[in-house]
């Protein structure tokens, strides 16, 4: 089975938001440092696409302020045009923040395919609700996962 592995560097002072599209790379069959990370949260979207088998979240819980990586697995169940990965951010159950990086791939049927997501997690005191979507023309997946920093 091929395994892609696509890289997004993200960092900013927003939560949890994507940096330029330009640092987005793809490697075959490497997954850098699995340990030290946890799964977490749970499907909240359809899976008929591109079936989520987990997240793993580095470090958990985050560390304010600081980097990690987010590491999505899944299977293309079906092959698509992938255009964008959105990570939505929502703070203290108020207004979702999304933030969209673009893709513009085609991945085959039955590829596995790994999304690893460098982010900086976010520094202000509250409770967080995270989401990870990919878009083909519509939302093909969700994972959410929801965090406190204190
Ligand atoms: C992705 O495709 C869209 C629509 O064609 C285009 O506007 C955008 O610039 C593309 N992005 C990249 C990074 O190639």
């Amino acid at each position: 089975m091929l395994i892609l592995l696509t890289f997004l560097s993200l960092t900013s002072s927003e939560p949890l938001s994507l940096l330029s599209p330009s640092d987005l790379q793809i490697t075959l069959n490497s997954l850098s440092n699995p340990y030290l990370s946890q799964a977490v949260g749970s499907n909240c979207g359809a899976s008929n696409v591109y079936k989520i088998s987990g997240v793993d979240a580095n470090p958990w819980p985050p560390t304010p302020g600081m980097s990690g990586t987010l590491t999505m697995t899944g299977v293309f169940v079906q092959g698509t045009f992938v255009q964008e990965i959105v990570l939505g951010t929502c703070y203290n159950s108020m207004v979702w923040n999304y933030d969209p990086v673009d893709i513009n791939q085609s991945y085959p049927t039955g590829d596995e395919v790994i999304f690893k997501m460098a982010v900086v997690f976010p520094n202000e005191a509250g409770s967080y609700l995270t989401n990870i979507q990919i878009t083909a023309g519509v939302h093909i997946c969700c994972w959410q996962f929801s965090y406190t920093i204190s």
